[in-house]
Formats: structure tokens, sequence, C-alpha cells
């Protein structure tokens, strides 16, 4: 059975779609993937940082944790799944700078056929999830990823997170992920590091004859 290489790049300010990684990891490792978890890094000075509540102390917890994503990364991955809070209906700057430095590695198309995937966290049921995911597909369609949406294909998919990717909604007081987000940011982790697989497969099939 073929090795996955699957990275996890996210962002997260207070911890919501950092527990929709974890649990995305989870889900990629019991399928026998190798999993890499990155947090993008903040865009904004520590002046702005300091203006809301826990920004500065939150993101050093998670940096002491998570290495920041590069284009190795990326180039190493066999899948690439992003996760990003909501922005106003968008993702954040933060994800959307590490995206944006894989300008090179898609100028020589290194991404063309990978697997792809993505996850949000709202403060709000109907604050922008979808819209947030399908903002991460724009470039994903860019970079040539084969995008990965999870339609209802687990039962989990009927009692939360959407068909585009696993979200979770914090609410005014940073709830973390229920069971039931969990339980598909799991299974999108399994169905990514499934897809990965088949197409790894059918890549070494082609190219061995
Ligand atoms: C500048 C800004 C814009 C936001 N826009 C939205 C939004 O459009 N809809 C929404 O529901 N929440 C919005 N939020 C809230 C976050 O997306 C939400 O708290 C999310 O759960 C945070 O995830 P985290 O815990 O991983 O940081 C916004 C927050 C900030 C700081």
């Amino acid at each position: 059975m073929a090795t996955v290489n699957v990275l996890v790049a996210f962002y997260s300010r207070n911890g919501s779609t950092e527990a929709l990684a974890q649990a995305i990891a989870e889900g990629a490792k019991a399928e026998g993937a190798e999993v890499v978890l990155r947090r993008a890094r903040e865009v904004v000075s520590q002046e702005v940082m300091q203006k809301a509540e826990g920004w500065v102390e939150n993101a050093e917890r998670m940096n002491a944790q998570y290495e920041a994503p590069t284009s190795a990364d990326a180039e190493w991955a066999d899948a690439i799944i992003f996760g990003s809070p909501t922005r106003f209906g968008n993702m954040s700057s933060e994800l959307k700078a590490y995206i944006d430095s894989l300008g090179g590695l898609w100028f020589q198309g290194k991404l063309v056929g990978k697997a792809g995937s993505a996850f949000t966290s709202t403060s709000s049921v109907h604050g922008g999830n979808e819209s947030t995911i399908l903002s991460m597909y724009h470039p994903m369609a860019h970079l040539g990823l084969i995008l990965v949406p999870l339609g209802y294909a687990d039962p989990s998919l009927f009692k939360a997170g959407t068909p585009y990717g696993a979200s979770t909604v914090s609410g005014q007081e940073s709830a973390p992920p229920t069971p039931d987000d969990l339980e598909v940011a799991r299974f999108q982790g399994k169905r990514v590091a499934q897809v990965a697989r088949a197409l790894k497969t059918a890549g070494e099939t082609s190219t061995n004859p």
C-alpha cells in the first residue's frame, strides 16, 4: 500500500480551527498517512495583535507547537488540506499569505494532481462557513489540486460540517468544536488520505507499466 503524505496547513487565532486540524490529522493518520500540521503566521504587527485579547498568547502557544508551513511542505505532500477561520466570509489573510507564497511551485506545475481539501470555523451559524471553504477552493483550482469535498459520504455529515468541508461554529465565547464537528473532521482526514493514495497509486501505475 502506497504511503501518503498529508500537509494540514491552517491558521487559527483562538483554537477552534486548530482543533479541527488536529481531528483531520487523526483521521488521516488512522488511514496510514504521514501527516504534518503547520500553522500559518500572523501578517500584522504585534501592536495590532495586542488590541485583541489573547491573540499574542494564543499565537505564542501555537507557534511553539507548529512550524510555519513552507513550499517544501507543499512539495512533499500528496494531499494538502487548508484550514482557516472565516474573515468576512473569506479565508484569513494569514492563510492566504502562505498560499500566495506557493507561486513558484505553481509556475513549475509542481502541485498539479495532488489532492486538496479545506475546512473552516465561523462564530455564527450562517456566518460564511461555506463561502470561506469555497474561497480556499479558488487557489486550489489554480494550483491544479484535485478537489476533495465531503458530500454526504459519511453519516456524520447529516449532523455537522458541510458537504464542502468540515466546519465548526465557535460563537461569541470561542467554544471548541462539538463531538459531531470532530467526527466530520476525522472523516475528512480519512477521505483525503484515501483519495490521495488512489491518485498516487494510479500515477505510479501509469508511469511504471
Ligand atoms: C476580522 C474578522 C472577521 C470575521 N468574520 C467573520 C464572519 O464573516 N463570519 C463569522 O461567523 N465569523 C467571523 N469572524 C469570527 C471568526 O471567524 C470565528 O471566531 C472563528 O471561529 C475563529 O476561529 P479560531 O478559533 O480558529 O481563531 C471574524 C473574526 C475576525 C477577527
